[in-house]
């Protein structure tokens, strides 16, 4: 690792948002930890990460264990000494009512939204606060603020979740603070593969889209990128909707 190499973790990398912000922080010169379930898409997204020039390491792993996140972390300190930047992006849709959840489904959408957030930030806080030094972004969603696009489908569990990650943020805002700069983003309708019914109706969603638009992978990057690396830094605790300004929710 070059001397002044930044080191980022980077959850669910292998694909969508968070493959879109791994090659982001790998172009702003970052190495990358990348942490997904899809082993394939992980090796993919890895060598592009490598044709940039930068050192990328990947784990097959479920978010939502707190052991693997300790030893995901473990790993990350061994091979390259520091973390300066932790993203929770890893997460998956839960669209099923009330009336129809299980309390299997029910626990598990809380273990890969809001659990998994905790594991890795539990793991890695230590590391920044002994090297003075680190930001920390969650994926939370509109849905956290909105209760979802369409009330066709609710994504109440989901929507839970993710709003259990805005206050999380907030609380350790002032808990890792003044060393932890920790910010939580709620990204509106962004066309990736994870709940193709909402992009599926593109063209009535997008009436409701100021912007005109349907987000893209790139468009919450570039936010991400700026959270990790503008300096000086005086954002913390906060919620970044980028959505295009959705006013039909
Ligand atoms: N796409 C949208 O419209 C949208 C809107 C708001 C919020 N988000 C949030 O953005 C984040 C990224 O979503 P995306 O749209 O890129 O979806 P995606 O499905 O394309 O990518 C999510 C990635 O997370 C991984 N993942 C899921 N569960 C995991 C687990 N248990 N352990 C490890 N990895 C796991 C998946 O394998 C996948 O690679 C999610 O947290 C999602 O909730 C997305």
């Amino acid at each position: 690792m070059g001397a002044q190499e930044k080191v980022a973790i980077v959850t669910g990398g292998a694909r969508g948002i968070g493959k879109a912000c791994a090659m982001d922080l790998a172009r702003a010169g970052y190495a990358l930890v990348l942490v997904d379930l899809l082993e394939k898409e992980l090796a993919e997204t890895a060598a592009l990460i490598s044709a940039e020039g930068r050192q990328v390491l990947t784990f097959v792993a479920d978010v939502s264990s707190h052991q693997r996140a300790g030893e995901v972390v473990a790993q990350t300190i061994e091979t390259f000494g520091r973390i300066d930047f932790l993203l929770n992006n890893a997460g998956r849709s839960a669209p099923v009512g009330i009336l129809e959840i299980s309390e299997d489904e029910f626990d598990r959408a809380i273990a890969i939204n809001l659990k998994s957030c905790f594991n890795y930030i539990q793991h890695t806080a230590p590391h920044m606060l002994k090297q003075r030094s680190g930001r920390i972004v969650s994926m939370s969603s509109l849905n956290a603020l909105s209760g979802g696009v369409t009330a066709a489908v609710s994504r109440f569990a989901y929507a839970a979740a993710k709003a259990g990650i805005l206050g999380m943020t907030r609380a350790l805002a002032k808990e890792l603070g003044p060393v932890i700069a920790i910010n939580a983003i709620c990204p509106g309708v962004i066309r990736t593969e994870i709940d193709t019914n909402v992009t599926d109706r593109a063209e009535e969603v997008t009436k409701g889209i100021a912007l005109g638009r349907l987000g893209c992978a790139d468009d919450v990057a570039q936010l991400v990128t700026f959270l990790a690396t503008s300096e000086p830094c005086f954002m913390t605790g906060q919620t970044l909707t980028v959505d295009g300004f959705q006013f039909n929710v």
